[in-house]
């Protein structure tokens, strides 16, 4: 199987030419002006368009059982949407319950994805209990290619950890040379202020946001940066959403605190008005961190600009408006936490972030795909177009004119946070080591064919 694609202009973190690509299975071999098509060859002409290295999501759920159900998706439905939107890597949250073993978790996750996905995949593994049996497990599957943790220091008895299981598994981290990647909110803060709102009667979608300010997750950020300091191990915040948690990782890193950040689509674009919508339409607009005061917007661009946050995520968790969101009607604190937006997320950077001025396209490739690579020790298998890297692109039409909708997407929910919003570009031709997966909003790749990506620790 050979691919060629032709007159493209190649955008990657740092450089910017026109050339053609060669690929020979599932690898780039050759990059150069008027490379010639041996029979057989598929060709593209990308004559007009950006060639990207396919995106990498890194913080994704697909497979979650979570507040009394379960987030949409599968890797049936989840990898097709990821493809169809130009993200050709998910990395994924194995999320244990606090009670479960951390080894039979990891198989659980790997079979939910292992013969379904379309793209290629790797997990963060949750760290949900730390006791006398998990060191020896967490070591196993760092072994089986596992580069990177995940800690909650929110969701108080689900999967939250307590101080002692922060610090030690910070200390295994180290060792391991793995990256812990964390949930930042004071999980008391928002049990007690839930409690509160809930007794004056404050029962509504908007609650949420009350229920965890900026000064939750702030705490939240220096709380697991205090552990990372006396550990020396490497972090990474998921999901920021605020001024208030960039200002304590940024004072953090200064103090020579090692720590990535990561912010998400939902927060570069909506805010919290969304979640006061009336008639529960709120409800869709739930997460954690909630979505927040429309003043971060500019701080978390300028922060994705200037280098300080790293990358941009979807924390992709579907939960559908009719059926799911609902039970919380009368109690926001049971509402399904997760907005949906893998489908969304590079064609929503290019239109909102590089078509505006906010960020420029080499910027848009570094936090959506390469320095997710760098950071998640895929780098340059992923994240880069040079010979012998995987053959993961995106051929990127600037000149597509769009408007998103629940009616055509991939992604298993009933609704689109997006509804009705205009794109200026989208993926159309993308490609998984070396096969068309997408095509112009259509799914054309073979289910089952994304492949487990090990990974070697790289964080001592
Ligand atoms: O609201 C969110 N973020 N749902 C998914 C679980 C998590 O905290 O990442
Ligand atoms: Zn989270
Ligand atoms: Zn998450």
């Amino acid at each position: 199987m050979s691919l060629l694609i032709k007159n493209g202009e190649i955008i990657t973190a740092d450089s910017r030419y026109t050339a053609d690509i060669f690929c020979a299975g599932d690898t780039i071999t050759r990059i150069d002006r008027d490379l010639p098509a041996p029979p057989g060859t598929e060709v593209i002409d990308a004559t007009g368009k950006y060639v990207f290295p396919g995106f990498i999501d890194p913080h994704v759920h697909i497979y979650l059982p979570f507040m009394g159900t379960h987030a949409k998706d599968t890797y049936i439905s989840g990898s097709q949407a990821a493809l169809v939107g130009g993200t050709t890597t998910l990395i994924e949250m194995c999320c244990p319950a606090c009670k479960d073993d951390a080894l039979a978790s990891f198989e659980l996750w790997m079979s939910q994805a292992v013969g379904k996905s379309a793209c290629d995949f790797t997990f963060h593994m949750g760290v949900t209990k730390f006791d006398d049996t998990s060191e020896a497990q967490l070591r196993e599957i760092v072994r089986r290619g596992i580069s990177s943790f995940k800690v909650f220091l929110a969701y108080k008895g689900a999967f939250g950890v307590d101080d002692t299981e922060l610090y030690r598994t910070l200390k295994l981290a180290k060792e391991l040379g793995v990256v812990v990647t964390a949930h930042c909110e004071n999980e008391t803060l928002v049990a007690e202020r839930c409690k509160e709102l809930l007794a004056t009667g404050k029962t509504d979608p908007a609650q949420h946001h009350e229920s965890r300010p900026p000064a939750v997750e702030a705490e939240g950020v220096h709380h697991l940066l205090t552990f990372a300091e006396l550990t020396g191990a490497a972090t990474y915040i998921v999901h920021l959403s605020c001024q208030e948690a960039l200002d304590q990782a940024i004072a953090a890193r200064q103090r020579g605190v090692r720590v990535g950040i990561e912010t998400l689509i939902q927060y570069l674009l909506l805010d919290k008005t969304h979640a006061e919508r009336p008639n529960f339409e709120g409800a869709k607009y739930v997460m954690s961190p909630p979505l927040r005061d429309v003043r971060n917007q500019p701080v978390l661009w300028n922060g994705l600009r200037d280098g300080l946050i790293n990358t941009v995520a979807t924390d992709h968790a579907p939960f559908d408006f009719e059926k799911q969101k609902p039970m919380g009607r009368e109690d926001f604190t049971k509402i399904p936490n997760g907005i949906p937006s893998l489908e969304e997320r590079v064609n929503l950077l290019y239109t909102y972030g590089v078509k505006t001025g906010k960020i420029d396209l080499h910027t848009m490739v570094n936090v959506a795909s390469t320095a997710v690579a760098k950071q998640f020790d895929l780098f340059p298998r992923k994240g880069a177009i040079q010979p012998g890297a995987d053959a993961d692109l995106v051929v990127f039409d600037p000149n597509y004119r769009g408007t998103i909708s629940v009616k055509t997407q991939h992604m298993a929910v009933d609704y689109s946070a997006f509804e009705g919003w205009p794109l200026l570009g989208r993926a159309s031709v993308v490609t998984v080591r070396g096969q068309v997966a997408a095509r112009d909003g259509l799914f054309t790749g073979t289910l089952g064919r994304g492949q487990f990506l090990t990974r070697k620790p790289s964080h001592f």
